[in-house]
Protein backbone atom coordinates (compact mmCIF):
# COMPACT_ATOMS: atom_id res chain seq x y z
CA UNK A 1 0.00 0.00 0.00
CA UNK A 2 2.97 2.35 0.51
CA UNK A 3 4.20 1.80 -2.88
CA UNK A 4 0.97 2.90 -4.28
CA UNK A 5 0.76 6.04 -1.84
CA UNK A 6 4.58 6.95 -2.04
CA UNK A 7 4.88 9.44 -5.46
CA UNK A 8 1.95 11.82 -3.79
CA UNK A 9 3.55 14.54 -1.78
CA UNK A 10 1.83 17.86 -0.81
CA UNK A 11 3.78 20.89 -2.58
CA UNK A 12 3.33 23.82 -0.56
CA UNK A 13 3.76 26.65 -3.07
CA UNK A 14 7.60 27.39 -1.92
CA UNK A 15 8.68 23.88 -2.53
CA UNK A 16 7.54 24.13 -5.89
CA UNK A 17 10.66 23.28 -9.17
CA UNK A 18 8.33 22.72 -11.96
CA UNK A 19 5.56 24.68 -13.09
CA UNK A 20 4.01 21.67 -15.17
CA UNK A 21 1.82 23.13 -18.37
CA UNK A 22 -1.48 20.68 -17.81
CA UNK A 23 -3.98 21.75 -20.05
CA UNK A 24 -6.18 24.95 -21.54
CA UNK A 25 -8.57 26.35 -19.25
CA UNK A 26 -11.42 24.96 -21.58
CA UNK A 27 -10.29 21.09 -21.09
CA UNK A 28 -11.28 21.41 -17.31
CA UNK A 29 -15.39 21.14 -16.66
CA UNK A 30 -17.29 24.15 -14.91
CA UNK A 31 -17.28 23.14 -11.04
CA UNK A 32 -16.01 19.94 -12.11
CA UNK A 33 -12.48 17.92 -12.54
CA UNK A 34 -10.53 15.97 -14.72
CA UNK A 35 -7.49 13.95 -14.45
CA UNK A 36 -3.69 15.05 -15.73
CA UNK A 37 -0.54 12.66 -15.72
CA UNK A 38 2.45 13.85 -14.63
CA UNK A 39 5.74 11.96 -14.33
CA UNK A 40 3.53 8.85 -14.02
CA UNK A 41 1.44 10.21 -11.09
CA UNK A 42 -2.24 10.64 -11.55
CA UNK A 43 -3.14 14.31 -10.40
CA UNK A 44 -7.18 15.25 -10.12
CA UNK A 45 -7.44 19.16 -11.13
CA UNK A 46 -10.35 21.07 -10.10
CA UNK A 47 -12.49 24.10 -11.62
CA UNK A 48 -13.83 25.35 -8.70
CA UNK A 49 -16.02 28.09 -10.87
CA UNK A 50 -18.67 28.88 -8.20
CA UNK A 51 -15.53 30.24 -5.98
CA UNK A 52 -13.40 31.32 -9.22
CA UNK A 53 -10.49 28.87 -7.57
CA UNK A 54 -8.35 25.95 -8.98
CA UNK A 55 -7.21 22.65 -6.85
CA UNK A 56 -5.47 19.89 -7.75
CA UNK A 57 -4.86 16.62 -5.91
CA UNK A 58 -4.02 13.01 -5.92
CA UNK A 59 -6.61 11.27 -7.74
CA UNK A 60 -6.42 8.63 -5.96
CA UNK A 61 -8.63 7.79 -2.67
CA UNK A 62 -6.52 6.46 0.31
CA UNK A 63 -9.65 4.63 1.04
CA UNK A 64 -10.12 2.02 -1.41
CA UNK A 65 -6.48 2.77 -3.44
CA UNK A 66 -9.05 3.77 -6.35
CA UNK A 67 -8.25 6.52 -9.04
CA UNK A 68 -11.52 7.88 -8.89
CA UNK A 69 -11.34 11.52 -7.18
CA UNK A 70 -11.44 13.86 -9.96
CA UNK A 71 -14.68 12.09 -10.91
CA UNK A 72 -15.77 13.14 -7.16
CA UNK A 73 -18.53 16.23 -6.32
CA UNK A 74 -16.66 19.80 -5.54
CA UNK A 75 -18.26 22.04 -2.19
CA UNK A 76 -17.46 23.52 0.50
CA UNK A 77 -17.77 22.42 4.06
CA UNK A 78 -18.09 24.89 6.51
CA UNK A 79 -15.54 27.44 4.39
CA UNK A 80 -13.33 24.80 3.47
CA UNK A 81 -13.07 23.29 -0.37
CA UNK A 82 -13.67 20.32 -0.37
CA UNK A 83 -14.02 16.56 -2.63
CA UNK A 84 -16.43 14.07 -1.98
CA UNK A 85 -15.07 10.75 -3.75
CA UNK A 86 -17.93 9.22 -6.06
CA UNK A 87 -17.37 5.69 -4.40
CA UNK A 88 -18.05 5.66 -1.06
CA UNK A 89 -18.25 9.92 -0.24
CA UNK A 90 -15.19 10.45 1.97
CA UNK A 91 -14.39 13.72 1.88
CA UNK A 92 -11.29 15.86 1.49
CA UNK A 93 -9.85 19.24 1.83
CA UNK A 94 -8.86 20.67 -0.95
CA UNK A 95 -6.89 22.86 0.93
CA UNK A 96 -5.08 20.62 3.25
CA UNK A 97 -5.94 17.40 1.87
CA UNK A 98 -6.97 16.50 5.17
CA UNK A 99 -10.07 13.89 5.45
CA UNK A 100 -13.21 15.77 6.61
CA UNK A 101 -15.29 12.88 7.57
CA UNK A 102 -13.25 10.05 8.88
CA UNK A 103 -9.71 8.97 9.97
CA UNK A 104 -8.38 8.34 6.41
CA UNK A 105 -4.94 9.26 6.11
CA UNK A 106 -4.81 12.78 4.11
CA UNK A 107 -4.39 13.39 0.09
CA UNK A 108 -2.13 15.29 -1.44
CA UNK A 109 -2.67 18.53 -2.62
CA UNK A 110 -0.93 20.68 -5.34
CA UNK A 111 -0.40 24.24 -6.27
CA UNK A 112 -2.35 25.65 -9.24
CA UNK A 113 -1.82 28.44 -11.32
CA UNK A 114 -3.64 29.58 -14.51
CA UNK A 115 -1.68 31.68 -16.88
CA UNK A 116 -2.29 32.61 -20.64
CA UNK A 117 -5.67 30.36 -20.90
CA UNK A 118 -3.31 27.16 -19.77
CA UNK A 119 -3.70 25.15 -16.34
CA UNK A 120 -0.10 24.72 -14.56
CA UNK A 121 0.42 22.39 -12.09
CA UNK A 122 3.56 23.11 -9.37
CA UNK A 123 5.46 19.98 -8.50
CA UNK A 124 8.61 19.80 -6.37
CA UNK A 125 10.23 17.14 -8.90
S1 LIG B 1 -12.75 4.53 -2.54
FE1 LIG B 1 -13.01 6.64 -2.09
S2 LIG B 1 -14.40 6.66 -0.46
FE2 LIG B 1 -14.13 4.55 -0.87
Amino acid sequence: MSTTRAPYVTTPIEKVKTWFKAAPVTKFPSNGGACVQYKGKQIAVFNFTKEDKWYACQNLCPHKMEMVLSRGMIGDAAGIPKVACPLHKKTFSLDSGENLNGDLEAIAVYPVKVEGGFVYLGFSD
